[in-house]
């Protein structure tokens, strides 16, 4: 065994709330075995030297900023809000990708019964939320002057409590809104989850590792939206077949046995190949029509 041990790596990631499982399952796709008992706040890697801290999503750019992490898993949302407290000068965690979940909107939302009459019916209001920032220059950009009431959580009750007129929160399924006798009326910003990167130069053994996680992520990203099809093809009608696959760039021809009008294709699709894809294949002349998922994938 051997004396020096490799320096670890740590990811902070949302303890408990909408991207927690699928912060795990990203983890856990990209090699890492851990273990999770309840209530634990750091899971050590068994087999990689990284390890997961588990804490509240407002937390993570704070902890990345400064170097007590290395990579976090965080909203945008998130990220646009705590980038805009820095000082100025302060460097923020650099967002490094972007993921395919987590998806939500920080959106405008009036009481029911209240008339909307556009962005008219926001000036001079008063608009409680948890992201006093971003919502401070989206009403900034337009020229409208409200009155912010900042409010950590359960945001959507204000207007009830009589403290704002209307509310700034997430919105994913809106089924908080619709619970609350809330409709939304102006998107402020899109978000999804995304991988943040401490600013702070990391040490070369560190960064080895940093960099080959960076590409599993990617490589479970690219996977998730492709496909490996395999056809027959007429070779008269390649062109045209070629042409009918979704995100496709160079797709491997290989001769039939016995054949020499037909030809076998073989591609990997970036896209989801749907049965209305398959249906104008088979209308162009391909048969035998095979889709694939695909499990891993390293450019
Ligand atoms: C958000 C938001 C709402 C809820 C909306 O909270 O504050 O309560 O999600 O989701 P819905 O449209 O599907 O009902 P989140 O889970 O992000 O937790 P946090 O804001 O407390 O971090
Ligand atoms: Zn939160």
């Amino acid at each position: 065994m051997s004396t020096r041990s490799t320096p670890r790596l740590r990811i902070a990631i949302q303890k408990s709330g909408r991207l927690t499982d699928n912060s795990l399952d990203l983890l856990a796709r990209c090699g890492l075995r851990f273990s999770r008992a309840r209530d634990q706040l750091v899971c050590f890697g068994e087999n990689l030297p990284l390890d997961i801290l588990l804490v509240r999503d407002d937390d993570i750019p704070g902890l990345v900023q400064e170097d007590a992490c290395e990579l976090g898993i965080v909203g945008q949302n998130v990220i646009a809000e705590k980038g805009l407290a820095l000082p100025d000068g302060g460097a923020a965690p650099t967002e490094v990708t972007a993921l395919d979940f987590g998806r939500c909107r920080l959106s405008i939302a009036v009481p029911d019964e209240s008339v909307y009459a556009g962005l008219e019916s926001i000036r001079g209001r008063r608009i409680a939320t948890s992201y006093p920032r971003v919502l401070g220059r989206w009403l900034a950009d337009r020229g409208l002057a409200a009155d912010i009431v900042a409010q950590a959580g359960a945001v959507e009750i204000a207007p009830r409590l009589g403290r704002a007129d209307m509310i700034c929160d997430l919105v994913s399924t809106g089924a908080t809104l619709a619970a609350n006798g809330l409709r939304e009326v102006e998107v402020v910003f899109e978000s999804r989850a995304a991988v943040i990167r401490t600013p702070v130069p990391v040490a070369p053994e560190k960064a080895e590792w940093l960099d080959r996680l960076m590409q599993r992520i990617e490589g479970v990203q690219k996977v998730d939206g492709s496909k490996y099809i395999m056809l027959h093809a007429p070779r008269a009608a390649l062109a045209r077949i070629t042409a009918l696959l979704p995100g496709s760039e160079h797709p491997t021809i290989l001769p039939l046995d016995g054949t020499d009008e037909k030809v076998a294709l073989h591609a990997v699709c970036r896209e989801n190949v749907f049965w209305e894809t398959l249906e104008s294949l088979k209308g162009a002349g391909a048969t035998s029509i095979l889709v694939l998922p695909v499990e891993k994938m390293l450019a």
